[in-house]
C-alpha cells in the first residue's frame, strides 16, 4: 500500500485546471520529485494534499484514509508537513522558538493551561523545549539556537524551515523548491541534508524542485507536470532521456 496517493486529483480556479487527474504513489521510505515549469500546478497539488484546497474532484489517500478535504490541521496531525516556496520564519523570533512553533502545533497545548501556567502546561513547554533542542543538535543548529531567525545565512535559514516542519514529528514530507535562491554549493548540502533527515527521521519526502542536479541526485522517483498535466513519470535517467521532458522543461532553461 502507498504512504501517500492522488487519485484522479483535479483542481480548477474558476476557468483555469491548475492540476488536472493528477495520480501520483509514493511508497513509505521513497524521495520523489514533482518537477515542471512555473505555472505547472505543483504548489497547488501541495496545497491539495495539505488540506489548503479542497480538491474540485479525486481522492488523495494518507496511509490507507481518505483524507480528501480533512482541514489543515488534522491533515498535519496525521503526521504530513510541509515547508513553503517563501521563507515563512518568523523574523523576530530566534531560531529556538521556531522550532518550538512547530512542536506546540504538535502538542497542541490546552490554552486555558497556558494562559493560567498550570504544572501540566509548564511541564509539557519544558519537554517541547528540550525536543528542539535535540532536533536542532541532530541538524547541527545547536549553537545558532539563540540567534535570529534572520540572522542566519540563506542556506541554514532554509534548514531550519524543514527542522520546524520536523518537530511537528511527521512521516511525510513535502518540500516546495528547498533549493530555491541557494548556490551550487548549498544545493550540494541540502541535497545530501535531505537524505540524512530521511534516514535519520524515517521519512517519505515528496519535493518540488528546479535545481535539476538536487533531484536527480536525491529523488528515486519523479513525476514531471505541464499545465496541470501529468507528462512523464520515471527514474531520473528515464526522464532526463525523455523528449517531452527535454522539451517542455528541461529544453526551456
Ligand atoms: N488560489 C488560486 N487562485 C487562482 N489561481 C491559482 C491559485 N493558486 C494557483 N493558481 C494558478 O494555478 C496555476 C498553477 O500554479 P502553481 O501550482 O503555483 O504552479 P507551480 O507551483 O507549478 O509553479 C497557475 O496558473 C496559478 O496562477
Ligand atoms: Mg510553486
Amino acid at each position: 500500500m502507498a504512504l501517500l496517493s492522488t487519485e484522479r486529483v483535479t483542481m480548477r480556479f474558476g476557468g483555469l485546471t491548475a492540476v488536472s487527474r493528477l495520480d501520483v504513489r509514493i511508497e513509505k521510505d521513497e524521495i520523489v520529485g514533482l518537477i515542471g515549469p512555473n505555472g505547472a500546478g505543483k504548489t497547488t497539488a501541495f496545497n491539495v494534499i495539505t488540506g489548503m484546497n479542497t480538491p474540485t474532484e479525486g481522492r488523495v489517500l494518507f496511509a490507507g484514509e481518505d483524507i480528501t478535504g480533512m482541514a489543515r490541521h488534522q491533515i498535519a496531525r496525521r503526521g504530513i508537513a510541509r515547508t513553503f516556496q517563501n521563507i515563512r520564519l518568523f523574523k523576530e523570533m530566534s531560531v529556538l522558538e521556531n522550532v518550538l512553533v512547530g512542536c506546540h502545533l504538535r502538542l497542541h497545548p490546552n490554552l486555558f493551561e497556558a494562559t493560567l501556567h498550570l504544572p501540566g502546561y509548564r511541564r509539557r513547554d519544558a519537554e517541547a523545549r528540550a525536543f528542539a533542542m535535540d532536533l536542532l543538535r541532530e541538524v547541527g543548529l545547536e549553537s545558532n539556537a539563540d540567534e535570529l531567525a534572520t540572522s542566519l545565512p540563506y542556506g541554514k535559514q532554509r534548514r531550519l524551515e524543514i527542522v520546524r516542519a520536523l518537530a511537528t514529528r511527521p512521516s511525510m514530507l513535502l518540500l516546495d523548491e528547498p533549493a530555491a535562491g541557494m548556490n551550487p554549493h548549498e544545493s550540494l548540502e541540502l541535497m545530501h541534508f535531505i537524505r540524512r533527515i530521511r534516514d535519520q527521521f524515517g521519512l517519505t519526502i515528496l519535493l518540488i524542485e528546479h535545481h535539476m542536479q538536487v533531484v536527480m541526485g536525491v529523488c528515486h522517483r519523479i513525476y514531471v507536470l505541464e499545465y496541470g498535466q501529468t507528462i512523464a513519470q520515471g527514474d531520473p535517467a528515464a526522464i532526463q532521456n525523455d523528449p517531452k521532458v527535454i522539451e517542455a522543461y528541461l529544453g526551456a532553461q
